[in-house]
């Protein structure tokens, strides 16, 4: 399973995310854990896509897609409540507040924790140097976030997100290092 550095990220702040909006710790916990496990579909699509500096193609992008569909297969091998929750996120994360995302479902319609680890990654994303893209600063990164509610995200569910982060300085120390 893939645990990049990153998806340790989107998992940490998944689960801090989740219990700012209600869920118990052990529901926090598993959160963190179909978070940290939210890619691992993109194990099966081709370096030269995934990696691909430049712009991506129509049909590429219809193969990145499908990281979604080869996580939630993967993920049917898991056992009790983490199994439910992990390949919601893995097929789900991609969709958008408005329905405009990879498959076209308004996540207003999936459970909450799904619209959660979308916003931890985008974030994570945009903070990180990726070779198609240069690390953002933390605070155009959440400039961009809160642009996005109502479009991708839950607005009330960015207001959270952003309150949460924006109040947090360890977590910000830590995504300027990263960005710097
Ligand atoms: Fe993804």
């Amino acid at each position: 399973m893939n645990t990049m550095p990153e998806n340790k990220a989107v998992g940490i702040l998944s689960e801090l995310l989740s219990l700012e909006c209600g869920y118990n710790p052990a529901e926090a916990r598993l959160i963190r854990m179909a978070a940290i496990l939210h890619d691992c579909g993109k194990q099966r699509i081709p370096k030269h896509i995934k990696d691909k500096a430049g712009k991506l193609t129509v049909q590429e992008i219809d193969v990145m897609k499908t990281h979604t569909k080869i996580g939630f297969d993967m993920l049917s091998c898991l056992r009790g409540e983490i199994r439910e929750v992990a390949q919601n996120v893995a097929l789900w994360h991609h969709e958008f507040w408005n329905g405009q995302g990879y498959w076209g479902v308004k996540s207003s319609a999936l459970p909450r924790y799904v619209g959660i680890v979308s916003l931890c990654d985008v974030l994570v994303a945009l903070i990180y140097r990726r070779v198609y893209k240069p690390a953002w600063p933390p605070t155009e990164a959440l400039e961009y976030i809160k642009s996005m509610a109502g479009i991708q995200f839950c607005p009330e569910l960015t207001d959270i997100f952003i309150w949460l982060i924006r109040g947090n300085s360890r977590i910000i120390a830590v995504f300027e290092e990263v960005s710097a």
